[in-house]
């Protein structure tokens, strides 16, 4: 009422003899500014998710800002008013400008909206009320404590394995799912290859009790009895969080939380936290991540059990330089992988130049397994399994592991291949020679013994002679036929299948 009576003030005119009432209707149609909220409950987990536009109208000119899960936009163009205007919310993401476009109109009390994922989606519409001023504001900066080495915890002293759940489920993760995952890594051969982390990824938050404690929505009824139960099948539990006041999802972050948070999973006997940047990009420069995760590494050890601590900032910041002494056990390189050739491949063929930077306990991250998703053929997973064992890459498979065909088992529990992502000298392979869509790489392992594969990215089988990469002679097992030869000085032709590899351990 407040902010009606003001806009009539300037328009004196049009309210001058009507009733406060019935100005007040008649007015607030003249006038965006204030604070608007849009409230979407979500039926499955019991969570609403609110979208904030806090405008300001001036004349023909409407300023702000959108908070809208972990984005928060300033508003850099607009057009018309009440009756219909566009928004143009923009911000900076790293060093890139992200966007964003509402159109909308005044309706009464209402704000009717619409916006677009992209130019060609269709339009989503929604209601937004207002809400008081202040509510939904982005909260201060917090400051950041002084850069010094977290001790390494000691974990991880090979790629950690086992499975999250984002890749198949994202937001449809729930108790159940997490539980017949446990269950079947414990029944299908998967645990005795090695899968040991269940990895519970972003939608599992609610919000926080008065005390400021980190609740669990209405898909995780009892955090604790969940990881009891996955510990009963001797397999260990992660969870997931951000750094910033929301999730990537849009669910509560851990931002001003973080002992209390990192307290909190030590006492539900969490073995793992996924820690991703998200909504932290809209309170802290690149220069800062440093600093705010080794917030966290210092809350994980002060909460007193042994948590791996995986970094994910998708390979900002030359996280790789700095992981380990904030306590990372690993680290993002990459923006997210999908379940395609060329997602994989991009991602996969690109980590030759960080190879230095793992070791024990401290691994490059290109991203979780996309094996038995669907999106691409044996040929093209063996390829990801043999190339992220290369990397010395965390195998975090990302299929629905209750119902598992014998194909796809075959790639995820190939025991040789395994050991050589596990091998305990650590050291990651990089790429020895390249010519077109060919590629050998090559990976030192503990004892003398050379993991090289033979890549072939190109469309119809190719024949390479390895003869071209000077490999010192050996006896060689091939790690996906289980044949062994002997590799000689001279020429050694193979044929490598479409989109595929030929993987061996040279003795
Ligand atoms: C980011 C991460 C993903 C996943 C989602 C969850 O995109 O990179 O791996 O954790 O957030 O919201």
């Amino acid at each position: 009422m407040r902010f009606l009576g003001r806009t009539c003030v300037s328009l004196s005119k049009c309210c001058f003899s009507l009733s406060f009432f019935l100005f007040a209707s008649l007015c607030s149609a003249a006038d965006l500014t204030g604070n608007w909220v849009v409230a979407q409950p979500n039926a499955t987990d019991g969570t609403i998710r609110k979208t904030y536009f806090d405008l300001k109208q001036d004349g023909a000119k409407i300023t702000g800002h959108i908070r809208v899960t972990q984005f928060y936009y300033s508003i850099k163009e607009s057009t018309g008013g009440p009756d219909a205007f566009t928004l143009t919310g923009s911000m900076m993401d790293g060093h890139n400008e992200r966007t964003v476009k509402y159109e909308g109109k005044l309706v009464g009390d209402e704000l009717q909206l619409g916006t677009r994922r992209n130019a060609d989606a269709p339009l989503t519409s929604l209601v937004a009320q207002r809400a008081p001023a202040g509510e939904g504001a982005y909260p201060a900066k917090l400051p950041l404590p002084a850069l010094h080495k977290v001790p390494d915890n000691g974990l991880a002293r090979t790629p950690p394995m086992g499975w999250n759940s984002w890749n198949k489920f994202a937001g449809r993760v729930d108790d159940a799912g997490v539980r017949g995952m446990a269950d079947a890594m414990a029944s299908n051969g998967m645990k005795e290859a090695g899968y040991i982390y269940v990895n519970i990824d972003d939608t599992w938050e609610a919000g926080r009790d008065a005390k400021g404690n980190i609740l669990t929505n209405k898909k995780f009824p009892d955090m604790k009895a969940l990881a009891d139960y996955v510990h009963s099948k001797g397999l260990k539990i992660g969870i997931y969080s951000s750094p910033g006041p929301e999730t990537c999802a849009g669910y509560p972050g851990t931002y001003g939380h973080e002992e209390q948070d990192a307290k909190t999973w030590a006492a539900w006997g969490i073995d793992y936290i996924k820690y991703d940047w998200c909504s932290a990009r809209n309170i802290y420069s690149d220069e800062e991540m440093q600093a705010v995760y080794q917030e966290m590494g210092d809350a994980l050890r002060a909460a007193g059990r042994p948590i791996v601590y995986s970094l994910c900032q998708y390979g900002r910041a030359d996280v790789w330089k700095w992981g380990p002494d904030v306590g990372g056990n690993l680290w993002r390189t990459t923006g997210d992988i999908r379940d395609t050739w060329a997602s994989m491949t991009n991602i996969g063929f690109k980590q030759d130049q960080l190879a230095p930077w793992a070791k024990p306990g401290h691994f490059n991250d290109p991203d979780m397994l996309e094996i038995g998703n669907g999106g691409m053929n044996d040929d093209e997973y063996r390829t990801h399994m043999s190339l992220w064992s290369i990397l010395a890459a965390p195998l975090l498979a990302g299929n629905d592991l209750r119902d598992v065909p014998q194909n796809i088992m075959a790639i995820l529990t190939n025991r040789d291949v395994i050991a050589i992502d596990q091998d305990k000298a650590a050291k990651q392979g990089s790429r020895v020679w390249q010519s077109g869509d060919q590629e050998i790489w090559v990976r030192q392992l503990d004892g003398g013994d050379r993991a090289v594969a033979i890549f072939n990215r190109g469309a119809a089988p190719a024949p390479v002679d390895t003869q071209v990469a000077k490999l010192k002679p050996g006896r060689i097992r091939d790690l996906w036929t289980h044949k062994e030869e002997v590799l000689e000085a001279g020429p050694h032709p193979v044929t490598v299948p479409a989109h595929g590899v030929v993987l061996w351990r040279v003795k």
